[in-house]
């Protein structure tokens, strides 16, 4: 299992790569799956800005496409942006897709203050196909 020292530190290596000319907000992130593998992901924008692709969403493909993905493996996230940025709804959707209710996103600013939540938290009443929510 990685530090949290050691996802920051992926994390603020990847907004360093960040491509963010039209908003100039520059974001990182990392995620832990479950086999302890980190990867980091930053965001890419875009000249048509809906097909910007924000930093979670940008870390959690890369390691789809590396193989870790699949139900329940994404354990924690960690989020540097400043000021501090708490994920997007897309984002959200996407770590329910490879998350558990207990996946830890930790928000950060470059200073080093962070909070942390579980996706439970984040994202309550997510939508599961065929899942009945009994409301
Ligand atoms: N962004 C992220 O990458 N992650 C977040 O949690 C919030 C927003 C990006 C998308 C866009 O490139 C820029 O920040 C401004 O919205």
């Amino acid at each position: 299992m990685a530090t949290k020292p050691e996802l920051r530190d992926i994390a603020l290596q990847a907004r360093a790569n960040a491509y963010a000319p039209y908003s100039n907000f520059q974001v990182g992130a990392a995620v832990e799956m479950a086999d302890g593998s980190v990867f980091g992901g930053a965001n890419v924008e875009n000249a048509a800005y809906p097909q910007t692709i924000c930093a979670e969403r940008s870390a959690i493909v890369s390691a789809v496409a590396a193989g870790k993905g699949g139900k329940g493996t994404l354990k924690r996230v960690y989020v540097v942006a400043d000021p501090i940025a708490t994920p997007c709804g897309g984002c959200r959707s996407v770590m329910g897709e490879f998350g558990t209710h207990d996946t830890e996103i930790i928000i950060a600013n470059t200073a080093g203050q962070e909070r942390v939540f579980t996706l439970k938290q984040l994202l309550p009443f997510s939508f599961e196909l065929g899942d009945d929510p009994s409301l």
